[in-house]
Formats: structure tokens, C-alpha cells, sequence
């Protein structure tokens, strides 16, 4: 039997309705909300995170007060001193949530308990001061509540919710800053790669790793996407959706996709998934489908995943599927692999497929929640 992660004990502890959280970011006059024409506009037309709501949460910590000025204030540019210091030196942290709508009209989150003890493991790593999950989770419910009518309901839409905190002392040292800002902003979206659930195609990037042994590899820092860019320029320019990177130890096992983690199905129904070795992102997505996996007594092994293995196993026929998963990406399936010495196809099955039905099936409440994932923050209006 598989041990929980320290994430997934985290996550399983209790944490207050979301009527008891509520009000603790408190909400900020608006007169400029956005028209019915423009909100009509974007619904009509949802990509990912390019259109943005009425209202932002926000709150500032300093040393003498803790986090403070816990409001929910109208959308917009904030005003950063140019030697605010996470323009220097990246100290910033962030997290990928989503609401739904489900069918009676009322909004959920899932497993917010995970991302507010996952911000708390990155905002350790980056030095940057903790949150409770009761404000992370407080700030989701206020910003929601405010901007509910931003919750989309068409299949394979939600609000994508982006918290974040960064150092926004004006300092030039190097050195953890004395203030931070915590923001969550939130992005009606539809699907995140815009050819929606077709099988992408990965570059295998030899040359370059988007974290090493002992960095950041594990937590959700911008440096870790920044790392990922120009692999991702290039590969982009050789016709790749994607980059899959190896482990920067050996350069010779699979890691993840930057922005995903990834899942081999086996020909004999098994599953395998990159183990968390401290350089991969230990995702919600990832967690959240290992269980449902375990609970429909299907093995799954979390162990180091040679890419000759998979080349040959997809040779062989013993790779059956591959798929890519994240907040964002949901579960998407992988149609192709490639890199300087082989371009190969890999086949698209059922297992992703059922995967992605039952996991957003939970989501938007047409299963019953199992696991207890579900967090309902309002109730239809
Ligand atoms: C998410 O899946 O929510 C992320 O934060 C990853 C990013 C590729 C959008």
C-alpha cells in the first residue's frame, strides 16, 4: 500500500466551511465591473488565462504586522517600486486552482487544502514568510463569492485561480526581503492547449533541465518555468507542443513536462509515474489520479522511468499510452516523442481517455467525491 505524501496528509486535514472563512478578505467598493456585452464577448470564446475578472485578492506582509490588509479589491495593475526585489531575484511563489459550476448552479473547488500546504512547502524553500490555509483558503472563497458570476459552465470550462506571492521590498541586496504581496487573480478558461484534448507532440530535451538536485525542482517558483522558456522556444520552432525534460543527474530518466507531470500506461494496464525525487513538482493533478488508480486496483509504480525503457517499450508494444497532467492540462494525452536520434509515435488508448472522465467527473460533481475532494464555496445564486 502506497504512503501518503506529507502534501496529501496535509491536505487531508480538516479545514472550516467556506461560510466560516468568509469575509476575512474583505470586500473593496468597484465601479467599473466589466459590461454584460464584454463579459458575453469572453465567454464566448474561452482559451487559458488571457481574460481576467472584476476583482483580485491581495494582502501584504512586513515584519512588524504579518499578513495584513486582507481585501478583495477591483482587478488592475498594482505599482511596484523598480527595485522591488522580486525583479531581481525571482522570490516569488505561486499556485494553480480551479472553480467549477457545477450543474444546480452552485461553485466548487477541489483539494484546496493541497495547493494552500503546497505554497506553504514552496514558500519555505524561497524563504518567504508562510500563509494559513485558513487565509489561503478564505482568500479563494472571498475572490469567488465576488466574482462568481466569472464561473463559466459550458463542458471543459472553470475559473482558473492563479494565488501568488512575490518580495516587493524596493532592495537591491541579496538577502529574503521584509515585505511580500499575496494576489490571487482568476481567468475564465476553457482548454489550455488550444487544439483542446488532441494527443501533443514532446521534444525530449537533452541539453537542457529545468531543475537539479538540491534547487528548486519541487516547489512552484517562476524560476522553474523560466528555466523551461527557451527549451520550449526551441521546441516550439521544431514543431513540438511540449518540452519533456530528464533528470539533471543522469540525463537519463523522465521528469516532467515543466508545466505537467507525466504517466506511462503499460500494455498489462499498470501504470507508471516519475517518483518524487525532489526535482519534480509533486502535482495535484498526479496525486489526485494515483489514488483513483489505486482505488480501481490498478498498480501504479512511482519509480525512475529510463527513456530507453519507454522507447522500447514502445517498440515492443509494452508502452500502451502516455499522457500529460497538471491543474491546467487536466489530462492530456501524448501522440509523439522525439528528440536528436528518434521520432517516434506513441498510441492513443482508452486508459487516458477514462482517466480524464473520471477525474473531471468528480470536478463538476457527476461522481460521487470519494476521496472528500470537493470544497464547495458557493451555493447557486
Ligand atoms: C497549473 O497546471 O495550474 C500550472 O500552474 C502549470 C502551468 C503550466 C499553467
Amino acid at each position: 500500500m502506497r504512503q501518503n505524501t506529507d502534501l496529501e496528509n496535509l491536505a487531508a486535514q480538516p479545514i472550516a466551511a467556506a461560510d466560516e472563512l468568509a469575509g476575512t478578505f474583505e470586500i473593496q467598493p468597484h465601479n467599473a465591473l466589466a459590461s454584460e456585452e464584454e463579459h458575453t464577448r469572453i465567454f464566448a470564446n474561452l482559451g487559458f488565462g488571457s481574460d481576467f475578472t472584476d476583482y483580485m485578492a491581495h494582502a501584504t506582509w512586513t515584519a512588524g504586522k504579518g499578513w495584513h490588509n486582507k481585501v478583495v479589491e477591483p482587478y488592475g495593475p498594482l505599482t511596484l517600486d523598480p527595485a522591488g526585489a522580486v525583479l531581481h531575484y525571482g522570490q516569488e511563489t505561486f499556485e494553480g486552482m480551479k472553480a467549477y459550476r457545477h450543474d444546480d448552479g452552485s461553485i466548487w473547488t477541489f483539494r484546496p487544502t493541497y495547493n494552500a500546504a503546497r505554497i506553504n512547502m514552496s514558500n519555505r524553500r524561497l524563504a518567504i514568510p508562510e500563509i494559513t490555509r485558513e487565509d489561503f483558503v478564505a482568500s479563494i472563497v472571498d475572490l469567488v463569492r465576488a466574482d462568481a458570476r466569472w464561473v463559466p459552465s459550458a463542458p471543459g470550462t472553470s475559473l482558473y485561480l492563479r494565488p501568488f506571492v512575490f518580495a516587493s521590498e524596493s532592495f537591491l541586496g541579496v538577502r529574503a526581503a521584509s515585505r511580500y504581496e499575496y494576489l490571487v487573480i482568476a481567468s475564465p478558461s476553457g482548454a489550455y492547449f488550444k487544439n483542446g484534448l488532441q494527443p501533443i507532440d514532446l521534444w525530449v530535451d537533452r541539453i537542457y533541465h529545468r531543475a537539479g538536485p538540491g534547487g528548486m525542482g519541487d516547489v512552484k517558483t517562476g524560476g522553474n518555468y523560466a528555466s523551461s522558456l527557451l527549451p520550449k522556444v526551441r521546441a516550439a520552432e521544431a514543431g513540438f507542443d511540449e518540452v519533456l525534460f530528464l533528470d539533471a543527474a543522469t540525463n537519463t530518466n523522465l521528469d516532467e513536462l515543466g508545466g505537467m507531470n507525466i504517466f506511462v500506461v503499460m500494455a498489462d494496464g499498470s501504470v507508471k509515474t516519475p517518483a518524487l525525487t525532489g526535482n519534480i513538482l509533486p502535482g495535484g493533478t498526479r496525486s489526485s489520479i494515483i489514488q483513483l488508480l489505486e482505488a480501481n486496483d490498478t498498480d501504479v509504480a512511482e519509480e525512475a522511468i529510463p527513456l530507453q525503457f519507454v522507447l522500447d517499450g514502445l517498440e515492443s508494444g509494452d508502452v500502451a499510452e502516455m499522457f500529460a497532467c497538471g491543474t491546467a492540462a487536466v489530462v492530456t494525452p501524448i501522440g509523439r516523442l522525439a528528440s536528436e536520434d528518434f521520432d517516434v509515435a506513441v498510441p492513443v488508448g482508452d486508459k487516458t481517455a477514462a482517466i480524464y472522465d473520471e477525474l473531471t467527473a468528480i470536478q463538476l460533481g457527476h461522481a460521487e467525491d470519494r476521496f472528500g475532494w470537493l470544497y464547495k464555496i458557493a451555493d447557486a445564486s
